[in-house]
């Protein structure tokens, strides 16, 4: 295994969206993404429910413990490249925060 320094969690669960496919298509885009960028030190993994089923798709990053919804790729894009890369929040998106709650 690679070293990483952030986790992606991203549901994949088959309630989270209206088309359930929509989730799993998001974690293979990330893949691709993560996959072209040989310094992006970043981790993925799939998860069941985060019990906010069909708002999804749910991206969790750590350390941060940001919870993104991800409607489609372009938002994937600015998570990437400015958090997961930049390292700075893409707060438009932020639904959830660990420690604090939705926002
Ligand atoms: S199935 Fe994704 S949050 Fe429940």
């Amino acid at each position: 295994m690679r070293t990483h320094s952030k986790h992606v969690l991203i549901c994949t669960g088959s309630r989270c969206t209206q088309d359930s496919k929509q989730s799993e298509t998001m974690f293979q885009k990330l893949g691709e993404k993560i996959d072209s960028r040989p310094d992006l030190k970043v981790k993925r993994t799939r998860s069941h429910c985060f019990a906010v089923c069909k708002n999804g798709p749910i991206l969790v990053v750590y350390p941060e413990g940001v919870w993104y919804r991800c409607t489609d790729e372009t938002v994937l894009e600015r998570i990437v490249e400015e958090h997961l890369q930049g390292n700075n929040e893409v707060s438009e998106h932020i639904i959830h925060r660990l420690g604090v709650g939705d926002v």
